[in-house]
Formats: C-alpha cells, structure tokens, sequence
C-alpha cells in the first residue's frame, strides 16, 4: 500500500476485514516490522480518538512516533503558492512537507475542510500536498472529504456485531450546534457502498431535504428522507452531523431540528439495531444519553477498533517498503 486516503486503497474488503481480526486476536504479533521505522502525525485540526489509536496502532508495530499539532508550537504555515509571505504565516508548506518527510518512513495527516472554497477541500489541497511533496507513503488521520481510517473501523466493528449475512445500516443525520464537514458520512457511505457491492450490507441515507452529500459519495446507497421510515428493520444506526454540500449552501448549517435527534422510541422502530456514531458525540443534539448509554450502543467498541484499523493500515505500509 502507498498511500491511504481512500476504500480504493484498502483492496479486497472481506480480505481487509480477515487481516483486522488476526491483528485483533494479537496484535503485538508484528512487532519486528516497525523497528526503526517512524510515523510522524500531523494535526492540523484537534483529536482525542485518532491521535491515541494511531500512535498505539505504530507502537503495536514497533514504530517510533512524533506528533506535531501545527496550531500549537509550530510554525503558522502559508498553504498558497506565488503569494508575498509578509503576514502572519513564516513557512510554506512546499518546505515544511519534504523536511517533515525527511524525518519519517510514513506521514499521517489530520486536515479538516475549512469550508471557504468547496473547490479547495473537495481536491485534498492540504492532503494532496503531502502526497505530492512528501516522498513518504501519507495515511489520511480525516482529511476534508474522507475519514478512511474510522470507516474501516466502522466496518470491522459492525462485521463484528452483526446478526444477519446482510444486515440493514441506516447513515442519519443528526442536528449539532456547529457546521460540520461531509468527511465522516462521505466516507462511511463510501464504505458501506463498497460492502453493499459485495452484498454484505443493505445501505440506507436519510437526511432533511438540502443535505444531500456529493453523488460520488452517495453512489448506490437509497436515499430517505423520512427518518422514521429509513429506521423500520434497520440493525444499524449510524447517526452523524453534517454542513449543507450542495450550493449556494456549502457549509452552511440549514436546520438544528431536533426532532432529527437519536431517541429511544425512534429506535424501537428497528431490529433492535445498534448505535453507532465516530465521537465525539453531543449528547441532546445527536442523541439522547439514554440511547448513547444503553446496551445497544457500541461507540466504545467502534472506537476501540480504531487502534485495529491504524494498525492493519499502517502494516500494510511497512510490508510494502
Ligand atoms: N472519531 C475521531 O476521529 O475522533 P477524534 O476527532 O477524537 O480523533
């Protein structure tokens, strides 16, 4: 594997999925492969989940780490070429990519969408730069259209709970006080139409009217705008926030009705479906702390697969070196 932005760069997903058991059952089976070998994470936006998972995921492997938060300690970095560098921004990236580079065998990236240019995030600038510019293999940590490692999570963890060969997983978005990027839904229907293909799941969107995500992203997935009907028989919720993506609206937010919240009876109407959703959660917007704390509710799991997602991607990395 070169790089990791995409389900493209995962292969086979049955395959992927095999790989994250075996690793799961001992994953410090791999330990000699990481030696001397250094993964450099860098956070241009915050984490709790992704920043811990993944540096566990490389110690796992016998990887050295380094973390750089670009907001605290760094450098302010200019992302744009041919301007006059007089402001407030002392590095440009076109320098500080290759010499991050020259100090790693792998980058990982944390980039969000900044929502000035629809244009600008939805070509990767920041992303793209590291892959062009770095020499290194660059593992997307959430980049401004995809979350790959937390779909892959995702994945492993409803492989690991489902009850039926092709259980029904229902994507619901969910109100939240702030505009949110399209990374973590893009990414989860890239996925789930990824495993739909193979037939393994039965994938559902439902959204109010004005959030629909990008057609790419949507891909085969049915779209139902009533949530009550989108959640009848449906083993899976996954409920997450997303800003408006179609224009004049981009990055807008356009309704925090909370009638759109996670609630216990909304999810009586289903198989008795499990709550999932990447955290952080706002409780009261997303869902209620009912659903979140009932035995339905495997967001701890889920987000305990993401040291297992990081580190099958991360040796799969090293294997290929
Ligand atoms: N789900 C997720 O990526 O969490 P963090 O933003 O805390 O890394």
């Amino acid at each position: 594997m070169k790089h990791f932005t995409t389900v493209k760069d995962i292969g086979d997903l049955r395959a992927a999925i095999a790989e994250a058991l075996e690793v799961k059952r001992d994953r410090y089976a791999f330990t000699a492969l990481g030696r001397n070998k250094t993964l450099v994470m860098i956070f241009f936006n915050s984490s709790l989940r992704t920043r811990l998972s993944t540096q566990k995921a490389a110690m796992n492997l016998g990887m050295n780490t380094m973390v750089l938060d670009i907001a605290q300690g760094a450098w302010k970095l200019e992302t744009e070429r041919g301007v006059i560098m007089d402001g407030d921004k002392p590095e440009h990236l076109l320098e500080a990519i290759p010499v991050i580079g020259s100090y790693c065998d792998i980058i990982g990236v944390r980039s969000f969408a900044g929502f000035e240019s629809k244009a600008d995030d939805y070509s990767e600038k920041v992303l793209s730069q590291f892959m062009e510019h770095s020499g290194r293999p660059v593992v997307s940590m959430e980049a401004a259209t995809r979350h790959p490692l937390q779909s892959f999570a995702d994945l492993i963890t409803i492989e690991e709970y489902k009850r039926t060969a092709r259980p029904k997983v229902v994507l619901t978005w969910a109100p939240h006080p702030r505009a949110l990027p399209q990374a973590v839904p893009n990414s989860f229907a890239e996925w789930m139409n990824a495993a739909a293909a193979n037939g393994d799941v039965d994938f559902v969107i439902t959204h109010p009217p004005g959030y629909e995500l990008a057609t790419e992203f949507v891909g085969s997935a049915r779209v139902e705008y009533d949530q009550r009907k989108a959640f009848e028989g449906a083993d899976f919720i996954y409920a997450k926030n997303w800003a408006a993506y179609t224009d004049p609206n981009y990055g807008k937010i356009l309704s925090t009705d909370r009638a759109w919240t996670v609630d216990s009876e909304k999810m009586t109407l289903t198989n008795d479906a499990f709550f999932m959703h990447c955290l952080p959660v706002r409780r009261g917007m997303i869902v209620t702390d009912e659903v979140i704390e009932s035995p339905r509710s495997i967001v701890i799991p889920e987000a305990a697969n993401r040291e297992i997602s990081a580190q099958v991607v991360l040796k799969r990395i090293l294997e290929s070196l």
